[in-house]
Parts: C-alpha cells; structure tokens; sequence
C-alpha cells in the first residue's frame, strides 16, 4: 500500500504586518507537488479574525488541490467574533475524517477573545466516539499546546484542561497529536502518543531561531516519519517512530548543531 502523506500548515496569520505572501505561495506549490492525501491545518488562519483576513487565508486554501483540506480555528481566529467567518467560509469548527484506516480529529480549542485554550469535559464522550472506528492510525488536531514546549518562553496558554485531555486521548489510543500556536516546531513523545507542534508556514512571528516552515507526515506500515520544511529550501526529520513498538529516532537542536535522541 503506498504510504499516507499528510501536510501540517499552521500560523497563517493573514493580516499580520509580519505575514509574507511569497511564503504562502510557495508552500501552497510545494504541498501541490507533494500531492498530500490530507492537508491539516491548526488555527490561526487570521491575524484578528476580521473578514476580510480570512477571505485573504481561503484564497490560499483554495488553491491547494487536495481532496481533504482539513481546517480548524486558533485563538487569533476568535478574536472579534471572527468564528462567524471562520463557520461561513469553512463548514463546523470541528472536523472529522475517516479515511482508509486513518482517522483524524480536529477540534476548536478556543475561546471568544481570549488567547488560552480548553477542550472541554462536554467533549471527552465526543472525541471517545469518533475514535472508536475501527482504523490502524488515530491523528488528534488542535491549536494550543497540549503539553509545554521548550523556547516558547512563558507557557501561559496551554488547554486548561491539558491533564485530563492526554489521558482522553490515551484512552482513545491515538497516536499523534499536531498542534501549531507559538511558531515553534518541536515532538514529543509521551506515552503511547507523539505530540507533534508546527511552526508557522508564512509569517516572520518567530521565537528566537526558529523560521518558517511546515511538516511533513508520512504513514507507511508501521513506521511514521514527520519532517520540516522550510518553503524555498530544504527538508530536515524531526522524528521517525514505530507506533507499535514506539520506538523512535528524534532529531534535536538547531539545523547546524543537530543531534539524535533515541
Ligand atoms: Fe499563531
Ligand atoms: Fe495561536
């Protein structure tokens, strides 16, 4: 069977003084040739949820020629009562897709205006439900981190309810988690899970060293690889794992100091 290909794009931010359309162009190009079974975009389409950044946003969109562009919304996308926009231009605010023995679930961790996230206890039988398919690899989507990441600097908007969601998520035996938020791509690997952050695709909001980029999710058997790419250059793995022995290979540190954690 050919290996499932998922690309991850997050942190749009369309709207931004710091958003740079050659960016997003060339990542749209870059995801066409790829040819990617889904396209999982985590949030933060917008810079301040107003109409006229998202209509900017689902131009973009638009020109992905993928069957299953998968979109959820992020903190700055509910700013203004901007999940109007985000409900009219894009269907629910949250999506589910079951596609060969792949399932993917995405959710609205946002609230109205403010920047921290929750999923929610009304939402633990829901998410149980829509795992409960039968399928060989469980994709879990939000915006916010799940658990901290390191060079975020202060960890102040995390879902509150970050504890019990992990243990939601274990139970329903999903095995990776893609988030975006800070612009600071990192993986963990946290019990039976991976719990895999994007940077943003297009725009120059950047902690420290880090530049925009994208990552690249490949499902072959019993091995997943997820790589970064930098739009206009190259390619690097950040982690490759076998999700019934879990064991894994995670790349760390900057492009020119780069080391291995087994
Ligand atoms: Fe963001
Ligand atoms: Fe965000």
């Amino acid at each position: 069977m050919a290996p499932f290909t998922l690309a991850h794009l997050s942190d749009f931010h369309a709207g931004s003084p710091y958003f740079v359309p050659n960016l997003m162009d060339r990542a749209v190009v870059e995801v066409n040739e790829l040819r990617p079974d889904v396209v999982a975009v985590t949030g933060d389409l917008t810079n301040e949820g107003f109409k006229q950044e998202y209509v900017v946003a689902k131009e973009y969109l638009e020109r992905l020629e993928c069957p299953h562009v998968l979109v959820i919304p992020g903190n700055h996308d509910s700013r203004n009562v901007g999940y109007v926009h985000f409900e009219h231009l894009f269907g629910p605010r949250s999506v589910v897709l079951h596609t060969g023995d792949i399932s993917i679930v995405g959710v609205d961790s946002t609230e109205p205006d403010l920047d921290y996230g929750t999923i929610g206890r009304s939402r633990y039988g829901w998410l149980e439900e829509q795992f409960a398919v039968p399928a060989r690899f469980r994709i879990f989507m939000l915006h916010h981190h799940l658990l901290p990441i390191p060079g975020t600097g202060r960890e102040r908007n995390m879902v509150y309810d970050a504890g019990d969601t992990l243990e939601v998520l274990q139970r329903c035996n999903v095995n990776l988690v893609l988030s975006g938020h800070k612009h600071v791509p990192h993986a963990w690997h946290f019990e039976n899970m991976f719990v895999v952050n994007a940077g943003t695709v297009c725009t120059l909001r950047l902690r420290g060293d880090t530049r925009p980029c994208y990552n690249i999710v490949t499902i072959d058997d019993d091995f997943v690889r997820i790589e970064r790419k930098y739009p206009f250059h190259g390619t690097e793995t950040i982690i490759e794992f076998s999700p019934s022995t879990l064991h894994y290979q995670k790349f760390v540190g900057r492009p020119e100091e780069r080391r291995l954690d087994t």
